[in-house]
């Protein structure tokens, strides 16, 4: 769905609409962030019947503790993780697990609890909301209505892992706290591969942040305004919220972020960071693969011995 430019100008905090308007720009820290983990991981089934496909782990750590590290690398504070039935293994691998960490501790087994330190998330600053039924990547949003409130909030698919020096979620936070508004991490695709993506119509780009100036989910190739698509990081303000809210289906009979950002264009400054690393879909099983050998080749513990066996 397009909608028209009304172009935003930034300058020292002071918005300028092209009717002549001005508003000054309020950049709220981002603190929050909002993980949808309720789908059912069909595509790995079997390992996904008794497990949550979040849980999968590559090398060594479960994706959705890819995914909290990376959003802690970004300052996030609290977390709100949108689950469904069968999920709750989640909620738990977060918790504190006191019996193994006595047991660790009273046989001096330093690395293995430094290990798991990450995943103790501190008690308040994780809450679950159940999607009740699968109605698409808005809805699942939308259920997180209460956590969000008036803030600003990063959302991660724990589906995408990123691969990079500074964490991909931290560099959009960086252009958000220049820009305001929404700030979403985009990347060139093939133009066949449209049809799998939120696709960005775009306005002024300097190679590195772009201007949205319109969004279409999941185009056909001949109908996609180009081939800069959306991955799994948004920084989004709560203006998307009562869009979300009309709960109207689109690509695919469902809920689509996607529709809803579209309609802040215009309203909030809207920008694609063409972020720096290398995003590996999990939610497919190559991508997946792809994701286990590129990390564990730059393990200290595992890379030559993964470098060696891909020689052979
Ligand atoms: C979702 C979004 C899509 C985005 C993609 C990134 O699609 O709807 O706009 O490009 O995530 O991974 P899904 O992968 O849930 O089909």
């Amino acid at each position: 769905m397009f909608h028209a430019p009304r172009t935003v100008v930034t300058c020292s905090n002071v918005l300028i609409f092209n009717d002549g308007s001005k508003v000054t720009l309020v950049i709220k820290p981002l603190r929050k962030a909002v993980l949808p983990v309720a789908g059912l991981g069909t595509r790995f089934l079997p390992a996904t019947k008794a497990m949550p496909k979040e849980m999968l782990t590559v090398v060594d750590k479960p994706l959705i503790q890819y995914a909290i590290d990376e959003a802690r690398a970004a300052g996030i504070e609290e977390f709100c993780l949108i689950t469904g039935r069968g999920k709750d293994s989640l909620i738990d691998y977060f918790d504190v697990a006191f019996e193994l960490e006595t047991t660790l501790r009273e046989r001096n087994k330093q690395d293995a609890l430094d290990a798991l330190a990450p995943s103790t998330i501190e008690a308040g600053a994780l809450i679950a909301v159940r999607q009740q039924e699968p109605l698409g990547l808005g809805h699942a949003i939308w259920c997180a209505r209460s956590f969000i409130g008036d803030d600003p909030f990063a959302i991660l698919l724990p589906d995408d892992l990123v691969k990079s020096d500074v964490a991909c979620l931290k560099q959009l936070v960086e252009t958000y706290n220049q820009t305001g508004g929404n700030v979403v991490a985009v990347t060139e695709v093939p133009r066949e591969h449209t049809s799998r993506y939120g696709i960005l119509k775009t306005g002024k780009d300097d190679g590195r942040v772009v201007e949205v100036t319109g969004l279409v989910e999941k185009p056909k190739p001949e109908e996609a305004p180009s081939n800069l698509s959306i991955i799994g990081r948004y920084v989004l303000t709560a203006d998307v919220m009562p869009h979300l809210s009309k709960l109207e289906r689109g690509a695919g009979g469902e809920v689509q972020l996607t529709d809803a950002m579209a309609k802040t264009i215009g309203h909030v400054p809207f920008h694609g960071l063409r972020y720096e690393g290398q995003r590996f879909d999990c939610g497919n099983k190559l991508g997946y693969l792809e994701a286990q050998i590129a990390m564990s080749i730059d393990r200290p513990d595992l890379g030559d011995s993964v470098r060696a066996f891909l020689k052979n």
